[in-house]
């Protein structure tokens, strides 16, 4: 039998800022509707790799196949409209717009289904439903993070990119929000899931990527980075 192509394929990808070589020669492939992590330490390249796949750094080298297109080179607002989207680091809500408008914000490319998609994030997340009035910025960490979540959710992704949803969340929250995952890939949304909480990540994906100073050092089925003395090391806080 053939195998499928993925969804997304990364071919030797290199990125640059100036002199700094933030992205160097990364491989990596994410399934239709698979949850895919990618662990690293501060600063080894996770979140050069997710801008550069969703056009907002060019990179200088290699190729980012979305359904077996290449996406270099393509501008952002042409990315996005292939339903390929990122939730970034640091949420990037507006706080002076309602929960609900920030919710409309994301079917910008798809205003027919708005209504639909709407009822889809409120059942994802009943906690926004509550809270649709409510402005953005005084909503508490987690919910901001959800209200990111739910907002590209609006847009139907074929891939979505978490940076970091876990940043700065107590862990009852982190915990609700790793809960959603499985749902959101149920709806067939691929994942593409960026972590420092490698345990939770680990845990949530198929397969795996590490990335130190912008190279993948070690990738396998989930489980078995889970399992590997050098991940436990390194990520997990083992011996
Ligand atoms: N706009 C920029 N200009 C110059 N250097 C940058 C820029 N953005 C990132 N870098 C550098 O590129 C490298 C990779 O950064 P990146 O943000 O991709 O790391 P990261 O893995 O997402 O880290 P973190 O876990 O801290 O978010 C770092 O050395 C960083 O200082
Ligand atoms: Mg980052």
């Amino acid at each position: 039998m053939l195998a499928r192509s993925p969804l997304l394929e990364v071919e030797d990808l290199h990125v640059s800022y100036g002199k700094i070589r933030a992205v160097q020669g990364v491989s990596l492939a994410v399934p239709e509707a698979a949850v895919v992590a990618l662990i690293g330490a501060n600063g080894a390249g996770k979140t050069t790799l997710l801008r550069a796949i969703s056009g907002v750094v060019r990179p200088r080298r290699g190729a980012v196949r979305f359904g077996g297109e290449d996406l270099v080179g393509l501008p952002v607002h042409q990315i996005v409209r292939r339903r390929v989207v990122q939730v970034p680091e640091g949420r990037g809500m507006l706080a002076r717009m309602t929960v609900l408008e920030n919710l409309r914000l994301g079917a910008f490319t798809r205003r027919d289904e708005a209504e639909p998609a709407l009822e889809r994030a409120f059942t994802l997340f009943p906690r926004l439903r509550e809270r649709r009035g409510q402005l953005a910025g005084s909503l508490s960490g987690g919910e901001q993070q959800m209200l990111a979540i739910a907002r590209a959710m609006m847009a139907r992704p074929r891939l979505l990119m978490l940076d970091e949803p876990s940043l700065g969340l107590a862990p009852l929250l982190v915990r609700e929000i790793f809960r959603t995952i499985p749902r959101l890939t149920s709806e067939g949304t691929a994942v593409l899931l960026v972590e420092q909480n490698a345990r939770m990540a680990l845990q949530s994906a198929a397969h795996a990527y590490v990335l130190q100073t912008g190279r993948v050092v070690l990738s396998g089925p989930a489980a078995e980075l889970l399992a590997a003395p050098e991940v436990q090391r390194a990520y997990l806080g083992g011996v």
